[in-house]
């Protein structure tokens, strides 16, 4: 009797994984049919389970680790090349893992390929945020937003900002007994410099900074979870969290042009919601405060991750490498000792010569991957390299593999900022910001807020002029990593951030 037991169990077993099997086939089946010809043009790779695709593998590798084993996947079974077929968040996919598809890919002018983000992402940005939004309607809008973000004036005025916020920052953590998670407080750091680029000073009722940075937090984590808008889904809470934040932005925007109507002539606008309002076009029309608040919010987003998760893993590096924290030290004093007695903190001039601190910025984004993708869709079939992607299939560029090849960056582990000294790299080998119409808008604007942390945690001589610099010591610093939405110790860092002599 036990014996026929165990009989049904390995068979219940073997139909169980011969049944999924078949269902594969049947996916791969089906595109092949819907297809016909073009099938065998497109390059190696499965369309694995209906409707899920490799969306798990990539959530289990993404998640749990070692994130390079999802495309080691791939090359294992087709071997290396440039592309790969699959199906990822429910639709078929082309995954791009060489520099020069990369380049050719974002030089399109918005014909060919638009954003292809995942659905869950799209619902969470807004359709008029400048993800979302194409063609003449981007071009309008990316005209307008960039301007207070991008060029000298513009930064200059924000210098004084940041760098008061970053000074505090580093005094209060240093002087904190107990330790801290510095990936929550870098966070906090970076959220009131941008809300105060975005907003100004602009009081919101009923609610804390910490408190909107923890909803934007609860956003973050379903931009790659399942789209699931159930109750106990990490989906739902992000949606519940966007509609509150978007309360709150509303609530500005009306407060605001109830300002300016009271203010009349001796209104002027002193952030970028301000210039928002303010803006005409051609037919002289404004922005209504729908599109506002989706500009805003997606902008907030855009910059509140990607430059808080950059500036934690620079200063661990630094941490980490006491030689290059030596060299950027003694850049920094090269290019201070310059400076007029008058001066006080630092310009964007001197920040512009500190060629070494911008090649540590440049070596974090690579080695840390933040952005490990970028998204597009094809609104035609495509070929390149003499392969075929098919039109409404999902391009997804993965920087990550680029940025781990060891014939682009020998020795890719290792975080070496000299390897910029001269670097002369493959077209699209190193877009850590993207590339062509749509690349980021805030790029300066990030390098800017990441290099005057920098800045004061390696040398700080503007407090009474005392000369301080500051270390980090990690309580788990073998603490496992998770990738998604950007990799970060499963600890959040957990440190004591010392005043070091
Ligand atoms: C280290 C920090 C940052 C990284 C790594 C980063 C990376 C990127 C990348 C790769 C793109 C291109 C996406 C695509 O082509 O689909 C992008 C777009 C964008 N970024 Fe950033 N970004 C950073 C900081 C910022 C900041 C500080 C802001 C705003 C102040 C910002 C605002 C945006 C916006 C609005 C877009 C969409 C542009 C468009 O579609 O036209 N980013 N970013």
């Amino acid at each position: 009797m036990e014996l026929i037991n165990w009989l049904l169990l390995i068979l219940a077993c073997v139909g169980f994984v011969l049944g999924f099997g078949v269902l594969k086939r049947l996916n791969n089946l089906y595109y092949a049919l819907k297809l016909g010809k073009k099938w065998d043009e497109l390059p190696p790779g499965d369309l694995a389970w209906p409707f899920l695709g490799s969306t798990l593998s990539f959530l289990k590798y993404f998640t749990l680790g070692p994130p390079h084993d999802f495309i080691g996947h791939f090359s294992k079974r087709y071997g290396k090349v440039d592309m790969y077929k699959t199906h990822m968040f429910g639709k078929p996919t082309i995954i791009v893992c060489k520099s020069e598809i990369c380049r050719q890919v974002l030089s399109d002018d918005g014909t060919k390929f638009v954003p292809g983000y995942p659905s869950n992402m799209k619902a969470l940005f807004g359709k008029k945020s400048l993800h979302g939004v194409s063609k003449a309607e981007h071009r309008k809008l990316r005209r307008l937003t960039t301007t207070p973000i991008s060029g000298h004036a513009a930064l200059e005025l924000y210098i004084d900002h940041i760098e008061q916020t970053v000074i505090s920052g580093l005094e209060e953590w240093s002087s904190m007994e107990k330790p801290l998670e510095l990936l929550t407080v870098i966070k906090e750091l970076t959220f009131k410099i941008i809300w105060n680029i975005f907003m100004g000073s602009t009081p919101i009722e009923d609610i804390s900074m910490s408190e909107m940075e923890n909803l934007y937090n609860d956003i973050a984590v379903g931009l790659f979870s399942l789209p699931l808008n159930f109750p106990g889904f990490s989906f739902q809470k992000s949606l519940k969290a966007k509609r509150r934040l978007h309360e709150i932005l509303q609530s500005i925007v009306k407060e605001k042009r109830l300002v300016k109507k009271r203010k009349m002539e001796s209104w002027e606008a002193k952030d970028m919601m301000d210039l928002l309002i303010e803006v005409r076009d051609e037919d002289d029309e404004g922005i209504d405060d729908e599109t506002i608040v989706d500009l805003i919010f997606g902008m907030l987003f855009a910059a509140q991750e990607s430059s808080a998760v950059t500036t934690m893993w620079a200063t661990l590096f630094l941490t980490d490498n006491p030689h290059v924290f030596q060299k950027v030290k003694e850049e920094q004093e090269d290019v201070i000792k310059q400076r007029p007695p008058t001066q006080e903190g630092i310009n964007l001039s001197e920040i512009k010569q500190m060629k070494f601190l911008s090649q540590v910025i440049d070596e974090t984004l690579r080695a840390s991957n933040i952005s490990f993708a970028v998204f597009r869709e094809t609104t035609v079939d495509v070929k390149i390299n003499g392969k075929i992607i098919p039109k409404g299939w999902k391009v997804l560029l993965w920087l990550r593999e680029l940025y781990m090849d060891e014939k682009l960056y020998p020795s890719p582990q290792h975080f070496n900022p000299s390897r910029w000294d001269d670097f002369i790299g493959n077209p699209g080998a190193f877009i850590p910001f993207g590339l062509g119409i749509r690349m980021c808008p805030g790029r300066d604007l990030a390098k800017l807020k990441i290099s005057i942390f920098l800045h004061y945690f390696c040398h700080n001589k503007y407090i009474m002029m005392l000369e301080r610099k500051y270390r980090v010591e990690r309580l788990n610093p073998q603490c496992q990593l998770n990738y998604l939405p950007s990799p970060q110790p499963k600890d959040k860092c957990l440190a004591r951030v010392l005043k070091a002599a």
